[in-house]
């Protein structure tokens, strides 16, 4: 494990005059370069929730856009992260980039978008991705491949010929940030970190040391 470390060269120096006045504005640049330079799954990111325990867990989901300030996601709000979402709607969200030595960090308050908001994504979806969402039980234990499989069978066959209902259990977040990091890649470890702070109704920029 005693490789020599990598050089991040790729980018110029990242400076506070590079910066655009909203970091969501920022963010979106950042994710269309990313698209830009061929990433398989450039809205993807790290989402951090918490749970009573105080326990952290984290997974991937997809950026699928913004709303009022925040980064929106879509998912089952029974699962783990739904659950803990519920119960502690504070969380953090991760990107990188690995292509554009970059990285994102966000942390705030998270909510559940509306039933309209949720319905109008929901729609956009492929019907077989409705009837998986339909169909899965979120971090529920199960006890074979087979049984959802016959599941999702089974709701194949009962919305045949019609729309598949929003389900209940599922729609999206949106985590409104107070924090907003943008990390790039320098050599020698010295990586430039320009971090937005929420004050008041506008933003204040601090760099950090790497
Ligand atoms: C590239 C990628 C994208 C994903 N996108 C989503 C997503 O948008 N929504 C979602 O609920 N799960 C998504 N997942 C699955 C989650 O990582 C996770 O397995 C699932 O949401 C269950 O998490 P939980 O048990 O902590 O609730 C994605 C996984 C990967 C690898």
């Amino acid at each position: 494990m005693s490789q020599t470390p990598k050089q991040y060269t790729l980018n110029p120096p990242l400076d506070e005059a590079d910066l655009l006045a909203e970091p969501i504005d920022q963010l979106r640049l950042w994710i269309d370069a990313a698209r830009e330079a061929g990433m398989i799954e450039p809205t993807a990111m790290t989402l951090a929730t918490v749970g009573d325990d105080g326990q952290p867990s984290a997974r991937i989901v997809l950026c699928k856009g913004f709303h009022d300030g925040g980064v929106c996601f879509y998912t089952n709000y029974e699962g783990r992260k739904g659950r803990e979402l519920d119960a502690h709607p504070q969380a953090a969200l991760v990107f990188w980039w690995d292509k554009l030595e970059r990285q994102v960090r966000l942390e705030g308050r998270v909510e559940r978008l509306s039933r309209e908001a949720s319905l109008a994504y929901f729609r956009e979806r492929p019907r077989a991705s409705q009837i998986g969402a339909y169909t899965s039980r979120q971090s529920a234990v199960v006890a074979t491949r087979g049984e959802l499989d016959a599941r999702m069978q089974a709701n194949e066959q009962a919305f045949a010929g019609g729309d598949v209902p929003l389900p209940e259990f599922w729609g999206g977040y949106v985590l409104r940030p107070q924090a907003v990091e943008f990390w790039q890649g320098r050599r020698d470890r010295l990586h430039d970190r320009l971090c937005y702070v929420r004050s008041a109704a506008s933003w204040r920029v601090e760099r950090l040391e790497p």
